[in-house]
């Protein structure tokens, strides 16, 4: 770990004073939420760093508090656990940081799949559910709490362009998306007099480590630093954000077209990016 150097003490900006020191960020140990862990880093936070791999949580903790001179913290946990966000919670009392002193809360950790529901693994499916939903709803119940105390805080949870509508070929993963998308909106709306401002970032295809864990191809994809870029320049705000040129085509475009239509035009989409099951049986 970093030799304290609370970003509290240096001055973070002005405009992000009212939310530190800490920063959360679960999904770190790759893509979209290691390069917003390092963007946060960057922006004068402290953070901590959440998720399975505790290898590349090191890794990325050392990292960044050599490079930003800011308090790095891993903590291994497994969402997917109905326990998960309580042993997060416990690792970090134990670590010595106050809930309340997180005043930023990036919840990335998530992943999808791809291919018929009724070709799937029951169990990857149900897991999915743990991690993108009740992960997210445990997390955010509890963080809510904490950030309503001290009257200022910002979630920033994770919907995609697929939670717009259903998709056929990653049907419960665009489910998964849609109650994200859906709870973000309601809690924006109830914490607002709070302080408390929450976003939902939904991107088009972006290139990390999930199209491989969903088996997927992706043709174009934006980078997890332009989502990271985009998260940044969005603390303060409550609401819905589309990083990358894909999930703004497609999110403007299809936002008047009519939801079946949708559908079918997404569905379509997502067949092409699906992996053909005999190169998911090779790569197996
Ligand atoms: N990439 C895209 O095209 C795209 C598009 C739209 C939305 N999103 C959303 O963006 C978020 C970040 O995805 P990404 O692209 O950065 O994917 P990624 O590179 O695969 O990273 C996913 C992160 O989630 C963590 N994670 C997965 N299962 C976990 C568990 N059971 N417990 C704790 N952590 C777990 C992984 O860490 P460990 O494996 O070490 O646990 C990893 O750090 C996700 O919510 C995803 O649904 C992604």
């Amino acid at each position: 770990m970093s030799e304290p150097h609370s970003s509290a003490r240096q001055g973070l900006p002005r405009r992000n004073a009212a939310l530190g020191p800490w920063a959360l960020v679960t999904g770190a140990s790759d893509g979209i939420g290691a390069a917003t862990a390092r963007a946060l880093a960057e922006a004068g936070f402290d953070l901590v760093v959440v998720a399975r791999r505790n290898d590349r949580l090191t890794a990325l903790a050392e990292e960044i508090a050599a490079v930003h001179r800011v308090r790095a913290v891993p903590i291994a946990a497994d969402l997917g656990r109905r326990a998960g966000a309580g042993v997060f919670f416990r690792a970090l009392d134990e670590e010595g940081i106050a809930q309340a002193d997180i005043g930023v809360a990036v919840l990335a950790a998530g992943f999808g799949s791809t291919g018929a529901l009724a070709d799937a693994d029951i169990g990857t499916e149900r897991d999915m559910l743990d991690v993108n939903c009740g992960a997210v709803l445990e997390m955010s119940h509890a963080l809510a709490r904490s950030m309503r105390a001290r009257g200022a805080g910002q979630l920033v949870l994770f919907g995609s362009v697929v939670g717009f509508q259903g998709n056929a070929f990653t049907a419960n993963y665009s489910a998964t998306k849609a109650y994200v998308q859906s709870l973000a909106e309601g809690l924006a709306a109830e914490m607002r007099p709070d302080g408390v401002h929450v976003l939902c970032v939904a991107p088009g295809p972006v290139a990390s480590g999930f199209a491989a864990r969903a088996g997927m191809t992706m043709g174009q994809a934006g980078t997890p630093e332009e989502v990271a870029r985009a998260i940044t320049a969005a603390l303060g705000r409550s609401g819905t954000i589309r990083p990358g040129f894909l999930s703004k085509l497609l999110g403007y475009n299809l936002a008047l077209t009519p939801r079946p239509l949708r559908v079918r035009i997404m569905s379509r989409i997502m067949r092409g990016m699906a992996a053909p099951p005999d190169r998911k049986r090779q790569e197996a």
